[in-house]
C-alpha cells in the first residue's frame, strides 16, 4: 500500500480525497512536478523546487511550503521503499472555492498533494533500437513554461502518438519544433547538439538542463537554438528527454528513418555520461535519510 501526503496529513493513497469544488478538479487550476528519486534520494531536488516556484509565480500563487517542508514530506513518502527508485508526483492547486467561479479569492487555502510510484528506467533495448515519433501541430496554450496540471492537449497529442505506434509526439509551432508532448527535444546536426532555448513555448526541463550541463562539461559542441521543422527532418540524431524516460533516441520520425536508423554516436556518449553522473550522485548520498 502506497502512502500519500494531502494537506498536512499522511494517509494511504487509496484513502486520499479532494472535495469536488477543488479548483484543480473543476478548472485544472494548479501546477505540478515529477521528481525522480534514486535509491531513496530525490534527484536534482533544488532544480525541481525552483521550477515549482516559477510555475506557482506564473499562476499567481505563493509557495505553500518551504523547501525543508517539501523535503521532509518526500523523506517520509520514500521511507517505506528503502533503496528503491521511485518518482515523486506533487501537485498544488489553488484550493477549494465556495462555488464554481472562474474568478478566485486570493485567500483560498491551496490543496497540496504528493505521492510516489515506481520508476522504471527505459528498456535498455530502446538504447539500441530507438523509438518512433510523430510530429503534430502544437495545440497547447502559450505558457508552456508553466508546469500546469491542465494537460488535456498534451494527453491528446501523446495518445495520437501511441495510437500511431510511436512513443512521442514532437510538437511544431510557427515552423519550429519545440518539445515533445511530455519531453524536451534535442537534435544533432553536423556534430552539434541543439535544443530550443527556454521560453514560453516549452517546459524548462530538468533533464534537458542536465544534458546540456554534461555536454558543456565534456566539451561536446552544443547550442541552445531554434530548431526549424526542416532542421528536425534533416537531423542526424533526434532525442527526447524527461525525468522518467531520461534520454531516448528517436530513430523514426513520421515513418521516415532518422540518420542511419540507429541511435547515433552522440546519443551513446551522452547516455553514458548521464548514467555515470547518476551513479556517482547516488553513491555520494548519505546512507540513510
Ligand atoms: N513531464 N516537456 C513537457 C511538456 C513535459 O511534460 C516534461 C516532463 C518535460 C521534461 O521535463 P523534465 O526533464 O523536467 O522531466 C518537457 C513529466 C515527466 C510528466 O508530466 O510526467
Amino acid at each position: 500500500m502506497s502512502l500519500a501526503y494531502l494537506n498536512g496529513e499522511f494517509l494511504p493513497l487509496a484513502a486520499a480525497r479532494v472535495p469536488v469544488l477543488d479548483r484543480g478538479f473543476l478548472f485544472g487550476d494548479g501546477v505540478y512536478e515529477v521528481i525522480p528519486a534514486y535509491g531513496g534520494h530525490p534527484f536534482r531536488l533544488d532544480h525541481h523546487l525552483e521550477r515549482l516556484a516559477g510555475s506557482l509565480a506564473g499562476i499567481r500563487m505563493r509557495p505553500p511550503l518551504t523547501a525543508a517542508e517539501w523535503q521532509a514530506i518526500f523523506r517520509r513518502l520514500l521511507q517505506d521503499h528503502a533503496g528503491e527508485d521511485r518518482s515523486i508526483y506533487l501537485q498544488v492547486t489553488r484550493g477549494v472555492g465556495e462555488r464554481r467561479d472562474h474568478g478566485y479569492d486570493d485567500r483560498l487555502v491551496p490543496t497540496v498533494f504528493a505521492m510516489t510510484s515506481p520508476i522504471h528506467p527505459p528498456d535498455p533495448a530502446l538504447g539500441k533500437t530507438g523509438v518512433r515519433a510523430i510530429t503534430r501541430h502544437d495545440i497547447r496554450w502559450t505558457r508552456c513554461d508553466i508546469k500546469a496540471i491542465t494537460l488535456l492537449a498534451n494527453l491528446l497529442l501523446r495518445q495520437e502518438a501511441l495510437d500511431a505506434g510511436a512513443a512521442e509526439a514532437i510538437l511544431l509551432r510557427d515552423g519550429l519544433a519545440t518539445e515533445g508532448a511530455a519531453s524536451n527535444l534535442f537534435v544533432v546536426r553536423e556534430g552539434v547538439l541543439l535544443t530550443p532555448p527556454k521560453g514560453p513555448r516549452l517546459l524548462p526541463g530538468i533533464t534537458r538542463d542536465l544534458v546540456l550541463e554534461l555536454a558543456v562539461a565534456n566539451d561536446l559542441p552544443c547550442r541552445e537554438e531554434d530548431i526549424t521543422e526542416s532542421a528536425l527532418r534533416q537531423a542526424d540524431e533526434i532525442w527526447i528527454t524527461s525525468s522518467t524516460r531520461e534520454i531516448l533516441p528517436v530513430t523514426e520520425l513520421d515513418g521516415v528513418i532518422v540518420g542511419d536508423g540507429r541511435p547515433g554516436p552522440l546519443y551513446h556518449r551522452l547516455h553514458g555520461l548521464y548514467q555515470d553522473y547518476k551513479r556517482r550522485w547516488v553513491a555520494a548520498q548519505p546512507a540513510a535519510s
